[in-house]
């Protein structure tokens, strides 16, 4: 058994996005461009409704998976497949954009806190020009273990015999959301080839004898063991893993293929209004 251990911190960049939300950038950034099979991940949290009440109106994806996860607040979503989601705190959504969707995603207001998590999870040259696909989740349906101390919320994949809702097929990601209180052990068989990285948004962590400070963002060396000790606060904390693709990523904004060729297809279907194709959508609730 082969601890996993740090492999590198990111510290997270400020990015405007949508109609000029703030987001919390780690993988997606000039330090780390991608973790393959994950392309970016943001984190949003704010307490002042003008930092994000203009939200992202219609935009287009194709060629991946978006991985939405409010930790706090709600957000409206309307896509072209017809979906209309109504993600309330603590609930997930995972959208499988593949061909091409356009979709809107709209906080909104409501008293206190707006915090959670996008990730955005490749697909392979096979499935990126596929049928699109949603699966959206209420905090009530995500299944928790809880024990002495410590909590895990399973988001996707297994963790001690219990599936998370979310499917992820073929990426096969594992995304866990733990609470432990002060000076508690987390441990996890996670299986070895698995690209995984840890966040930290509430307290800090030591994992193998690196110190992971309130914000960090860890990649995992490859290893089949993690375990994780809070502090003296309570810690609250991702760990999200999955199965990396190893084709190349040619990325423009929010089309992500593998050439420079199908790029110019996406912006030029985008532009003649032929990214959302016929295809029938996969709904999976
Ligand atoms: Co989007």
């Amino acid at each position: 058994m082969a601890a996993r251990t740090i492999k590198q911190l990111i510290k997270a960049q400020a990015v405007s996005e949508g109609a000029g939300v703030t987001v919390h950038r780690t993988i997606g950034t000039a330090a780390l461009k991608h973790l393959d099979p994950f392309l970016m991940l943001d984190y949003f949290n704010s307490d002042n409704p003008d930092d994000y009440i203009a939200g992202f109106p219609d935009h287009p994806h194709r060629g991946f998976i978006t991985f939405t996860y409010m930790l706090d607040g709600d957000m409206l979503h309307r896509d072209s497949m017809g979906n209309q989601g109504h993600l309330h705190s603590g609930g997930a959504q995972w959208m499988k954009a593949a061909s091409g969707v356009i979709h809107s995603e709209m906080p909104k207001q409501v008293a206190g806190l707006m915090r959670g998590f996008q990730l955005w999870i490749n697909l392979p040259a096979s499935e990126k020009m596929t049928a699109p696909a949603y699966q959206e989740f209420s905090d009530a349906a995500i299944p928790r273990i809880s024990s002495a101390g410590q909590q895990v919320k399973i988001l996707s994949g297994e963790y001690q015999g219990v599936r998370g809702p979310i499917i992820d097929a073929t990426t096969q990601v594992i995304y866990l959301d733990v609470s432990l209180q002060a000076a508690q052990t987390f441990s996890h068989d996670l299986e070895a080839g698995l690209q995984g990285f840890i966040y930290v948004f509430e307290a800090e962590l030591n994992v193998a004898g690196t110190r992971l400070a309130e914000h960090s963002f860890a990649v995992l060396n490859d290893g089949d063991t993690l375990q994780a000790v809070s502090g003296d606060k309570p810690a609250r904390f991702i760990i999200v893993a999955g199965k990396p693709l190893r084709e190349p990523i040619v990325q423009y904004g929010p089309f992500v293929m593998n050439t420079t060729e199908e790029i110019k297809q996406a912006i030029s279907d985008y532009n003649n209004g032929v990214l959302v194709q016929n295809k029938a959508a996969v709904n999976s609730y």
